[in-house]
C-alpha cells in the first residue's frame, strides 16, 4: 500500500499514523540513524489514540514490535539511539542485545535537571539514551568535542586540570558519555508544544556522532519535530512519523528562523574549549589561557544565516 506523506521538504517526509504501520511499509536497510524518545508510560496525555499507562509487560512488548521495524529499517553499520527512563532502557537494551543481535555502543546519561523525588528511591537525575549499531563497526563515528565547563560568575574552569592544562585539546573535551550540558527546553521561544519536546542540542549532538550529509534518519515518535528540524538544518535526509497532530510539527517548519538562530547558537558552543561567553567572561576577571593551548580562533566553519535561510526557503 502506498504511503501519502502529510508533510514533505526537499529532504523529509512526515506520515500521520502509528509508527509501526508506517514502518513496516517502508524498505528494509534504508536508514542510516533511528533515534526514537517514545512516550515512556508515565500516563500523559499525547493525543486521543494514544495510551501511555499501560501494564508494564504490554509497554514493552510494544517497545519491542517498534524495535523490530527499526532494527529491519537499520543499513549495516547504521546506528540506533532510544531516549527513555533508565527503568526501560535496562529491559529494552537487553532486547536489542540478546534478541535483535545489535552491539552495545554506550550508555549515556543525560542529566535531568528538574526532577521530583520518589520516596525510597535515589534522586533520580538521569535520562538514559542507549546507543547500538548494526554490525561491529559504526560507519559513522564522529563525536563533537565540547567546551570546559566554567563557573557562571568568573569564567574559572570547575574540573581542576591541574599540570595536564597543556595536555588538553584547543578544539575542546573529548564527548564522554554523562551529558551535563544538555538543557531542558523551557524557554518559550524554543518550546513548541506543552508536552516533552527534547533540546535540539542533543539531536545535533546525535546526529554530528552518526551521521553524515545526505544520510537518512528516521524518528518514530516526531512530537514536535526536534529530530526533523535538527536533520533539515544539517542536511540529512528524514523520516518522520507522528500519530497525533502534526501541525506542532509543520507550523515549526513554516516558521524556521526561531530554530535556525537556536542552532548557530548551539554549533558556536562545539569544538571549542572555550565558549565566546567564557572567553569574556574570563578576560573580564583576569583568567589568562596561557596554560592551555591557543584556541580562541579556532571555530569550525559556520554556515552564514543567510546559507540557513537559503535552505530553509528551499522547503516545499
Ligand atoms: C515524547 S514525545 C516525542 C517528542 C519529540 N522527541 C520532540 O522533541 O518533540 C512522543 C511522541 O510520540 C507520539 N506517539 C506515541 N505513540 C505513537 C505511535 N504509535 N506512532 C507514532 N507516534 C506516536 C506521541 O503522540 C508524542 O508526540
Amino acid at each position: 500500500m502506498k504511503l501519502d506523506p502529510v508533510f514533505n521538504t526537499k529532504l523529509g517526509k512526515l506520515y500521520k499514523g502509528d509508527c509501526i504501520y508506517v514502518m513496516q511499509r517502508l524498505p528494509a536497510e534504508s536508514i542510516d540513524c533511528f533515534f526514537a524518545d517514545p512516550p515512556f508510560n508515565l500516563n500523559k496525555t499525547y493525543g486521543e489514540d494514544n495510551k501511555d499507562n499501560l501494564p508494564e509487560e504490554e509497554y514493552l512488548n510494544w517497545c519491542y514490535k517498534w524495535i523490530d521495524e527499526a532494527v529491519r529499517l537499520l543499513k549495516p553499520q547504521g546506528s540506533l539511539f532510544i531516549y527513555n527512563l533508565p527503568k526501560w532502557n535496562t529491559y529494552l537494551s537487553a532486547y536489542l542485545s540478546n534478541k535483535s543481535k545489535l552491539n552495545f555502543r554506550h550508555w549515556v546519561a543525560i542529566k535531568q535537571t528538574f526532577s521530583l523525588p520518589i520516596q525510597g528511591r535515589l534522586y533520580p537525575s538521569h535520562y538514559s539514551l542507549i546507543y547500538f549499531i548494526k554490525g561491529n563497526k559504526p560507519k559513522t563515528f564522529n563525536p563533537p568535542r565540547i567546551p570546559v565547563q566554567v563557573c557562571r560568575h568568573c569564567g574559572g574552569e570547575i574540573p581542576d586540570y591541574g599540570g595536564y592544562k597543556n595536555k588538553i585539546n584547543p578544539k575542546g573535551l573529548n564527548l564522554s558519555d554523562i551529558w551535563l550540558d544538555i538543557p531542558p527546553v523551557r524557554h518559550n521561544r524554543y518550546k513548541k508544544r506543552k508536552e516533552n519536546a527534547l533540546s535540539l542540542k542533543l539531536l545535533d549532538r546525535v546526529l554530528d556522532i552518526s551521521t553524515q550529509e545526505e544520510d537518512t534518519v528516521l524518528d518514530p515518535f516526531g512530537g514536535s519535530g526536534t529530530t526533523y528540524i535538527a536533520a533539515e538544518l544539517k542536511k540529512r535526509n528524514w523520516i518522520g512519523i507522528e500519530i497525533t497532530t502534526c501541525n506542532d510539527i509543520t507550523s515549526r517548519f513554516k516558521n524556521l528562523s526561531a530554530d535556525i538562530e537556536h542552532f548557530k547558537e548551539i554549533r558556536k558552543e562545539i569544538n571549542v574549549l572555550f565558549t565566546d561567553k567564557a572567553m569574556k567572561l574570563r578576560r573580564k576577571n583576569g583568567r589568562s589561557n596561557g596554560k592551555y593551548f591557543t584556541h580562541e580562533h579556532i571555530h569550525e566553519p559556520q554556515l552564514s544565516f543567510e546559507d540557513m535561510l537559503f535552505q530553509s526557503s528551499k522547503l516545499q
